[in-house]
């Protein structure tokens, strides 16, 4: 099977919406014409699993005019937007393996069609890749020379292989460039969680109390924008200076199972596990809406919910009921998989363009310096970021300043104290 998707028929509409995300993707643009030109990835294997939407087919599109020979599967069961996995075959011609909904037999032989593609790069979202080669495909390690990974839970998995002596071969670490989660992780996370959730419930989020656990990068998009919009906003935290930034910036915070008495709607985005355990699930008053916006279903407690509810059903699409032993009515959306790609679209291209430009500029970096680098997780190198902040700011309009040659003299001196 050279691709696996859902309706060939749906290539066209994916194709309009691909071109469309493209317009807001002038970073990754500007990328593609000069790997068209120079064909930095001339005949390398290429395996991405990334969330197939219109952002990732453009920076499939780029990595392929860079001369890849690509091959993409799904992320995540519920992120795929079919369309566009369509048009990937039809119009790009990307081998693509994605259905939105897909079962995990399906979507781990996505993945293993992924591998036996004999990636020299692999390009992860998430390390679902990486962790099958490491544990059952270690055959597929002999043609690898370097990797990349592109969020926060996919860096901590690679980092505790690290730690175990486990990982074979370099990975960037796209997640820790600055022009990464400063702006996807949080204006992205922030806009496109309550996009995922709006348009799953159409419920008005002025006025109802939106609680947050995890207040890093996604987390205070989420609650910056949640406030935005006129939400009473409480801030759940088991960090520290984290909880005292959230004080701070002028939320409500207190533990978890004091937060579920009073939230109507609740958003984890931790990367932790368990975070809506049983107590909180126990506390929470009726008609609550509980969703994650962190890469793994398991931040909420769903097995507790599943075994103690008298009752589910689906009330609207991706909105699941449960109705419990003493009458509250609990809604989860998405089955607690990421909800602004599983309700919504991911994030809005403007924002990806940048996090995309990461994916093509590491991708070439790790060609031309996978040789000289042991196993282990590498940042961006700073000038890849700040090249791409400095494109993004021109492709905006935005102009800075710089400093005068005094300046730069002052700025290096230690010699010029109190005048
Ligand atoms: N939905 C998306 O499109 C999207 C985009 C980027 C990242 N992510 C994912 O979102 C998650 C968070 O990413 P991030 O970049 O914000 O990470 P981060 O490390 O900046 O923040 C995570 C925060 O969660 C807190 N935390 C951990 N356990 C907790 C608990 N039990 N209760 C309350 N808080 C807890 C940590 O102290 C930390 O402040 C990751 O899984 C990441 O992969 C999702």
């Amino acid at each position: 099977m050279d691709h696996h998707v859902k309706d060939m028929s749906l290539s066209d509409a994916g194709k309009a919406r691909i071109e469309w995300a493209d317009a807001d993707m002038p970073v990754l643009a500007s990328i593609r014409e000069r790997f068209e030109r120079e064909k930095p990835l001339a005949g390398i294997r290429i395996s991405a699993c990334l969330h197939v939407t219109t952002e990732t087919a453009n920076l499939a599109r780029t990595l392929k005019a860079g001369g890849a020979d690509m091959v993409l599967c799904a992320s995540n069961p519920l992120s795929t937007q079919d369309d566009v996995a369509a048009a990937l075959v039809q119009h790009y011609g990307i081998r693509t393996y994605a259905i939105k909904g897909e079962d995990n037999e399906t979507y781990y032989s996505h993945i293993d069609a992924a591998i036996d593609h004999k990636p020299q790069i692999t390009m992860d979202d998430g390390a679902d890749v990486v962790g099958r080669i490491h544990a059952e495909r270690t055959e597929a390690l002999a043609d690898i020379i370097g990797g990349t990974e592109e969020t926060t839970t996919g860096v901590i998995r690679l980092r505790a292989m690290c730690a175990d002596g486990a990982l074979k071969f370099p990975i960037v670490s796209v997640n820790d460039a600055m022009t990464k989660h400063l702006f996807d992780n949080r204006y992205g996370t922030g806009q496109s969680t309550l996009d995922g959730v709006i348009r799953a419930t159409n419920r008005l989020l002025a006025g109802r109390t939106l609680v947050v656990s995890g207040y890093g990068w996604c987390g205070r998009g989420i609650a910056m924008r949640a406030a935005g919009m006129g939400s009473n906003v409480i801030v759940c935290e088991i960090d520290p200076l984290k909880a005292l930034e959230a004080v701070m910036d002028g939320y409500r915070v207190m533990p978890a199972v004091e937060a579920a008495k009073v939230c109507d709607v609740w958003l984890t985005v931790t990367g932790d596990i368990n975070v809506i355990d049983s107590p909180m699930i126990e506390a929470m008053k009726d008609g609550a809406i509980i969703a994650n916006s962190g890469h793994f279903n398991v931040e909420i407690n769903i097995p507790h919910l599943r075994e103690h509810a008298v009752s589910t059903r689906e009330v609207r699409p991706l909105v699941e009921e449960f109705v419990m032993a003493d009458g509250r009515r609990i809604y989860l959306l998405a089955d607690g998989r990421l909800v602004n790609l599983a309700c919504a679209e991911g994030h809005p291209a403007n924002v990806m363009d940048m996090s995309f430009a990461n994916q093509a500029l590491s991708a070439e970096y790790m060609v031309k310096n996978a040789a000289s680098l042991e196993p282990g997780v590498y940042p961006v190198p700073a000038e890849i970021d700040a090249g791409i902040a400095k494109l993004k700011l021109e492709t905006m309009g935005v102009k800075i300043d710089t400093l005068t040659a005094e300046q730069e003299k002052y700025l290096a001196s230690w010699n010029e104290g109190t005048v």
